[in-house]
């Protein structure tokens, strides 16, 4: 029996951090068979002489929930080397999450997913959105129902985002009640934290407290520091999570590659962040361009300052006029963080990446279709911030050891097949935030479970992804 697939001659980063070599790498049945010079026939022989053979890069912050239904061709993650997103970041999955993962196994698409439950779905659920008190004992009791259904469902963690509506409503009491059915499950807690502004080190240290007070593993969400006054403050976040660590906690946090952030305008309105200091900071108008506004396309890729001017108002009364047009479905990008820091945090070794992407409108951030050549070519190549080996390893073997991925995120015989084929040289992010829709370039190919999914620039419509539980796959 020939081969499925063998490699020549890749240059073969691991995923493990251990420095590249020369080899030959076969697939078979979906697996990687064998590493090293071999004589074997195939079906399919790639000369990859040259070029370097990757796992698979895992996108552990995503919002891709509804889009691996809508768009299953997952071209914008595919074409930048993702075989497989962690969904349900930020508080925010889908509600009816039992059925959402069924639907999932029914219908793959081209990337793997490993689901997070939102705290956020959970508490609007049973809560409600905008309720500002704490939950009842009774609402309580739903909640932890709530929660443990999805790690029936096969949920892998449980992600908070104590900044939005309504989870900043929850105490850290609450979050601790919902965090030890985490622990208990070996599942993991992921937090977009209360206050990434002026309130940056009280935040990691709340978050760090939920990891000392129930033992479950806590991963910080896009670690960042907002605002340019408070860029110190980062380097403040990360000597905390290296003291929790070397006093035994297990705690990391993932980065996204870019100094401007993205999220939901209704947020920043109902938190009255054009008007006063917030948790989000004082938001100005000029610094906010709009990524989504389905009712209003014309507004999209405009600053929310021109759009204030067009409408006659002020940035604050502009804010709630696009809200009230578009709901929910108005995204922003927003100028907030400083290149320095991203350096700074990206060196750290409990740091790995995520994109945070959200896929809305014609100009989402650029991290949507770039993180992951962007992290290789600009700050791992070109600015030399962190070698290739560290760059793969923080995007493939770091992240699937961290969210219990088995046999993935590496190069080795036995493990899935999820690899990425590219040209070391050439990798780089081509979006911009004025046209971050592009494909970047150099990935030559991308396979998941042993399935071409993008042939370089173009999707194949593949959909081999499968769903990654705890309860497995
Ligand atoms: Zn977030
Ligand atoms: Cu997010």
């Amino acid at each position: 029996m020939p081969l499925d697939i063998v490699f020549r001659d890749a240059t073969v980063v691991d995923g493990t951090g251990a420095k590249s070599f020369v080899a030959d790498v076969a697939i078979e049945g979906g697996r990687i068979a064998e590493v090293g010079a071999i004589t074997g026939k195939s079906r399919t022989e790639i000369d990859a002489a040259g070029l370097v053979l990757a796992p698979g890069f895992i996108d552990v912050h995503t919002h891709d929930d509804f889009a691996l239904e809508n768009s299953p061709d997952m071209a914008f993650k595919t074409l930048q080397g993702v075989t497989t997103v962690v969904t349900g970041n930020c508080g925010t999955s889908v509600p009816g999450f039992p059925e959402w993962m069924e639907a999932r196994k029914k219908s793959p698409s081209a990337v793997n997913v490993a689901p997070l439950i939102g705290h956020g779905t959970v508490r609007e659920a049973v809560v409600g959105r905008s309720t500002d008190r704490h939950a009842t004992a009774a609402e309580l009791s739903a909640m932890r129902d709530e929660v443990s259904r999805a790690f029936d469902a096969g949920a892998i963690g449980m992600s908070t985002g104590l900044v939005y509506e309504p989870g900043r409503y929850s105490p850290a009491e609450e979050i601790e009640e919902l965090a030890r059915i985490v622990a208990a499950r070996n599942g993991i807690y992921t937090s977009h934290m209360r206050n990434e502004h002026d309130g940056l080190v009280e935040s990691v240290r709340e978050t760090i407290s939920i990891g000392r007070e129930t033992g479950v593993k806590v991963q910080v969400s896009h670690l960042k520091a907002i605002g340019a006054e408070n860029a110190p403050l980062a380097w403040e976040a990360v000597k905390e999570i290296r003291a929790a660590r070397d006093a035994g906690l297990d705690v990391m946090a993932d980065q996204y590659p870019y100094s401007r952030g993205s999220t939901a305008l209704d947020q920043l309105v109902s938190a009255d962040a054009f008007r006063a200091s917030t948790n989000f900071g004082l938001v100005s108008a000029a610094a906010v361009m709009i990524a989504s506004a389905p009712r209003n396309p014309g507004w999209e890729g405009r600053t929310l300052e021109s759009v204030a001017i067009d409408l006659g108002l002020d940035a604050a009364d502009a804010a709630r006029r696009i809200v009230e047009s578009e709901g929910r479905g108005c995204m922003v990008v927003v100028a907030n963080q400083t290149e320095e820091n991203i350096a700074l945090i990206l060196k750290e070794d409990f740091v790995m990446i995520g994109s945070d992407g959200i896929p809305a409108g014609s100009r989402p951030h650029p991290r949507l279709h770039h993180t992951f050549p962007r992290i290789l070519g600009e700050y791992s190549r070109n600015r030399g911030v962190i070698s290739l080996e560290t760059a793969v390893h923080k995007m493939t073997g770091m992240s699937a050891q961290r969210f219990s991925m088995d046999n993935r995120g590496v190069i080795a015989p036995g493990a899935f097949a999820d690899l990425v084929l590219f040209d070391h040289r050439e990798i780089i992010d081509t979006g911009t935030y004025e046209n971050p829709t592009v494909a970047p370039r150099g990935i030559v190919g991308v396979w998941t479970n042993g399935v071409r999914v993008a042939d370089e620039s173009r999707s194949t419509h593949a959909q081999p992804g499968r769903v990654l539980s705890h309860l497995g796959s």
